[in-house]
């Protein structure tokens, strides 16, 4: 035991404490020294974590974001020229994932990941299913935030608007092009609805695979796509030194006329700003 309590000195118990049993800290906790120390980053259920010391470095001054190096003024443009990096960056697993945060009509916020399926001037597209939890939101409260975070480039991008859903035509021609496997899977599944067991979700696909053997799988009526017609996008890099880049255009409302202290003319109806970090 006592050679236990030399080992866990303050300086490396940073570094082992994640890897340790609940059991074997039970038996440490007799040292007086770790006790105070350990009572900080755990408890007995070994559930309680103290992660202040968890931090990356970020970019350094020198390559900084500064608003001489926005490739363009529209920031759809922008998006498409980060977006573009990020899926060249082999360390970027799925440069399309993005968080998508929703909320009930009073306010009650949830998020969840989904896939940009596309994006131009008008907005950014995502399909799910309407019947959801996100679509049950939508539904009642038609705004929603999109938040991209591709950590290899140290880059967010956050997008708010408002949301609709596509064209009937435009989900069906996206859902017959996914493979039959996808198309089954997004009958299968009512999404977001309480299901006994796994087994429930394998007998209804085997069900309906043989149903549709030999034919089309019909566009159900509670899957389809969405759009968000964005009013504010951000675009922020991080730095070391935590004085991060922040970049936010705007669409003005219709009587802002003038533009604001520091905001500037950007381009197809935007302004843009400078946020503190
Ligand atoms: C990387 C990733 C991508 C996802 N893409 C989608 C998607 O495009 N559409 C979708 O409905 N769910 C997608 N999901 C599942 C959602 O995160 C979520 O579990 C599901 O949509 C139900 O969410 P809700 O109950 O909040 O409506 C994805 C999950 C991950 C982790």
């Amino acid at each position: 035991m006592r050679c236990l309590s030399r080992f866990f000195t303050s300086r490396n118990i940073g570094n082992i404490v994640k890897f340790i049993e609940p059991s074997v800290t039970l038996t440490i906790r007799s040292t007086p020294s770790f006790t105070s120390f350990f009572c900080r980053k755990f408890t007995d259920s070994g559930t309680n974590m103290d992660l202040s010391n968890m931090r990356k470095s970020y970019k350094s001054d020198q390559e900084c974001f500064e608003e001489d190096q926005l490739t363009s003024l529209d920031p759809i443009k922008q998006f498409g020229s980060w977006f573009d990096q990020a899926t060249k960056c082999p360390e970027v697993g799925e440069a399309n994932a993005m968080c998508l945060a929703t909320a009930t009509k009073d306010g009650r916020p949830s998020a969840r990941m989904v896939l940009l399926k596309g994006y131009s001037e008008e907005g950014f597209r995502f399909f799910s299913n309407y019947e959801s939890r996100k679509g049950a939101e939508l539904d009642c409260n038609p705004h929603a935030c999109l938040v991209f975070y591709w950590e290899p480039l140290n880059r967010q991008i956050r997008i708010e608007g408002t949301v609709e859903r596509i064209p009937y035509e435009i989900s069906c021609d996206y859902f017959h092009s996914r493979p039959k496997s996808s198309q089954i899977g997004a009958v299968v599944s009512r999404q977001s609805t309480v299901i006994p067991s796994r087994q429930y979700l394998r007998d209804k696909n085997a069900e309906l695979e043989e149903k549709y053997k030999d034919t089309n799988v019909p566009l159900p009526d509670y899957w389809g796509g969405y759009i968000v017609k964005p009013h504010l996008i951000e675009f922020w890099q991080g730095q070391t030194n935590r004085l991060h880049d922040r970049i936010v255009f705007l669409r003005p409302k219709e009587e802002e006329t003038e533009l604001g202290d520091m905001q500037h003319q950007a381009e197809g109806g935007w302004i843009y700003q400078r946020l503190s970090p």
